[in-house]
């Protein structure tokens, strides 16, 4: 399962890359803001520490808007991927973009029947959000299990299953149980993957008995 850091925080991805944990990035414009950075110039800052896909988001509405954003974006870097809106507009941009050759990731997918029109306009990704979907009380994670089986069912489809909206391990084990291509993580998730009470304890204990000896490795 590949893993895209879910962030505009360049130095998370670069310490999280340095773990060997980032195969891609995914932004979008609520994290862009946050980050309080240029958009094109925090693109291109991440594109240059990952050679995986880096989503970056168009901000147009209707499908003409989208390509010309799409064609300024791809343009930073061969490694950006371009991401839009699961809009019929949206649609149309991802079958234009994706024929001159363009990564897209469709965003915001919510149902396995949006899912589905992605697949077939060519999307490179799909995003279905499953943390926003237990937010409404309805079960995020069994979109990704539907989405998985359909695509299976039809190999011609070679969409990559992308589930975003993550927000802890749970989320991440089940979906890697389903067989979904990619899961994008907020850097607190990887970490939260990365802790366990036990481990701590272990090497307390190790270190604690190393003292005893009273030796040096160097
Ligand atoms: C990623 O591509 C999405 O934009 C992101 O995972 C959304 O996460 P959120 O629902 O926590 O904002």
């Amino acid at each position: 399962m590949k893993f895209f850091v879910d962030t505009a925080e360049v130095a998370d991805i670069r310490s999280l890359a340095a773990a060997g944990l980032v195969d891609g990035v995914t932004t979008n414009p609520s994290l862009v803001a946050k980050s309080g950075r240029d958009f094109k110039e925090v693109i291109a800052e991440i594109c240059a520490i990952t050679p995986g896909p880096v989503s970056a988001e168009v901000t147009a509405t209707d499908a003409a808007g989208m390509i010309a954003e799409g064609k300024v974006l791809r343009a930073i870097a061969p490694n950006v991927a371009v991401k839009v809106p699961l809009t019929e507009a949206g649609l149309v941009a991802c079958r234009t973009l994706a024929g001159e050759g363009a990564m897209v990731n469709v965003t915001l997918c919510f149902s396995p029947a949006q899912a589905l029109l992605a697949a077939k306009a060519g999307a490179t990704f799909i995003s279905p959000f499953v943390g926003r979907l237990d937010d409404i009380s309805t079960d995020g994670m069994r979109l990704i299990a539907d989405i998985v089986q359909i695509y299976r069912n039809y190999p011609a489809l070679k969409t990559e299953v992308l589930v975003a909206s993550v927000r802890h391990p749970i989320h991440l084990i089940e979906a890697a149980k389903m067989g979904a291509h990619v899961a994008t993580l907020p850097p607190n998730v990887i970490r939260m993957l990365l802790k366990h009470p036990l481990t701590d304890r272990g090497l307390e204990a190790f270190l604690a008995d190393w003292q005893k000896t009273g030796q040096s490795i160097l």
